[in-house]
C-alpha cells in the first residue's frame, strides 16, 4: 500500500494508494492542501479515484467537492450523512475498492452521526472517533456520547489490537498509534463503564471551533468559502504595490483611474489623491455611467485590501480588462505615510 499523510495544522488527511494499479482514495481532504495532495499523487504515480470524508466536517473545510469537480472523482461518504451531492453513499459493513485495496467501512456514530473508520491493511482512519489520547467531541451538531460509547468499546475498540491508528486530527505531531496502545493510555478510555463515559464526555467544555458556521454550511452545500471566493477573484487579477501607485500617482498618469470601492465616510476621511468615489455596493448598478470607457486602466482601492479584489474581478467579468486591484489598502497606504486627500468627491 502506497501511503502518505498530510498534516495542516491540527489536521490529518492520508492518501492510500494500490502500488499494483495505482488507484488511490483521498481521506479527509482539507481545502488548504488540494495542491499538496495533487503533487504527492503525481509524484507517486497514482491516479486518485475516491474522496472520503469520514463524516461532516465543523472545523475544517473540506475539499472533496472540488477534488471530485476536478479528477471526475467518486465522492463518498456514510448514508446517514446530511451533505447534498454525494456521489456514493456507503454504510456499515461495505467496502470501498480502490484497485487491490480494500477499505472496509464501519459505521461508528457518535461524534456526528454520520462518522465512519475506514480499515485498510495494517490500520485504520478513525476520522474523529478515536484520536491519539482523546477522542472526539460530542457537543456539536449530531454529537451523541451514548453512540460514541458504544461505536468505541462496542466495534472499533475490538478490532485487532496491533492496527495502527490515524486519526482525522493530531496536535503533537505523532504520525500513528495503535487500537492495543489507545485501550492501555488513552485517557478518555479508562472511563470504561457507560455511564462514567457518558458523563466524562459531557462535562468536557470544549470552546466552539472557529469557522463552525462557515465550515458546516460549505461542507453541507458545496457552497463557497469568502477564502475561496477571494482566491478565485485574485487569481483573475493582477494588483499593483503601493509604491508603485504612489509614483503614478505623483506623476499624475492621465490613463490611470483610482477607483476607491469603500462606503462614503471612509472615502471622505481620507482617499488616494485623486481618486473617484464608487462603492462596492453600488459598483454595478453605476459602472455604466460612471467608467464608459471599458479601455481604461482602473484601479481598485478598499480598506484592507479584500474588497477591492472583488471589485477588480467583478469589474474585469463586465468587460473592463485592464482593472487591477492594490496590493493592499487604504490602511497600509496610510501606515506607509503616504498622501492622502480629504472630503468629498468632486
Ligand atoms: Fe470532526
Amino acid at each position: 500500500m502506497i501511503f502518505e499523510q498530510i498534516a495542516s495544522g491540527g489536521c490529518r488527511s492520508y492518501l492510500v494508494g494500490c502500488s499494483d494499479t495505482c488507484a488511490a482514495a483521498l481521506i479527509d481532504p482539507e481545502l488548504s492542501q488540494i495542491d499538496r495532495y495533487l503533487a504527492l499523487a503525481a509524484r507517486d504515480g497514482l491516479r486518485i479515484h475516491h474522496v472520503i470524508d469520514t463524516h461532516t466536517h465543523a472545523d475544517h473545510f473540506s475539499a472533496t467537492r472540488q477534488l471530485a469537480r476536478q479528477l471526475g472523482a467518486s465522492l463518498v461518504m456514510h448514508r446517514l450523512t446530511p451533505a447534498s451531492g454525494i456521489d456514493m453513499t456507503v454504510d456499515d459493513g461495505e467496502m470501498i475498492v480502490v484497485g487491490k485495496l480494500r477499505l472496509r467501512v464501519l459505521h461508528t456514530p457518535g461524534h456526528t452521526l454520520d462518522s465512519m473508520c475506514l480499515v485498510a491493511g495494517d490500520r485504520v482512519f478513525t476520522g474523529d472517533t478515536l484520536l491519539i489520547g482523546a477522542t472526539g467531541r460530542t457537543d456539536l451538531p449530531t454529537g451523541d456520547p451514548e453512540q460514541l460509547y458504544d461505536s468505541l468499546f462496542g466495534k472499533l475498540l475490538k478490532l485487532d489490537a496491533a492496527l495502527l491508528v490515524h486519526p482525522a486530527h493530531e496536535y503533537k505531531n505523532r504520525s500513528h498509534s495503535t487500537i492495543g496502545d489507545e485501550l492501555a493510555t488513552n485517557p478518555r478510555l479508562q472511563a470504561k463503564d457507560r455511564a462514567a463515559f457518558v458523563e466524562l464526555m459531557r462535562n468536557l467544555n470544549l470552546s466552539m471551533p472557529t469557522h463552525l458556521t462557515e465550515a458546516l454550511r460549505t461542507n453541507l452545500s458545496g457552497g463557497k468559502t469568502v477564502g475561496q471566493m477571494l482566491a478565485e477573484a485574485a487569481a483573475s487579477v493582477p494588483f499593483m504595490a503601493l509604491d508603485e501607485l504612489l509614483a503614478r500617482v505623483q506623476r499624475q498618469e492621465p490613463d490611470l483611474v483610482v477607483l476607491d470601492v469603500r462606503e462614503r465616510d471612509a472615502y471622505e476621511a481620507g482617499h488616494i489623491p485623486g481618486a473617484r468615489f464608487l462603492p462596492r455596493g453600488q459598483l454595478e448598478l453605476r459602472v455604466n455611467d460612471e467608467l464608459p470607457d471599458p479601455t481604461l486602466r482602473i484601479l481598485t482601492a478598499c480598506e484592507f485590501g479584500r474588497i477591492s479584489t472583488l471589485a477588480a474581478a467583478t469589474l474585469r467579468q463586465l468587460g473592463f480588462q485592464r482593472a487591477v486591484a492594490l496590493d493592499g489598502g487604504m490602511k497600509a497606504w496610510r501606515d506607509a505615510g503616504y498622501p492622502v486627500q480629504t472630503g468629498a468627491a468632486p
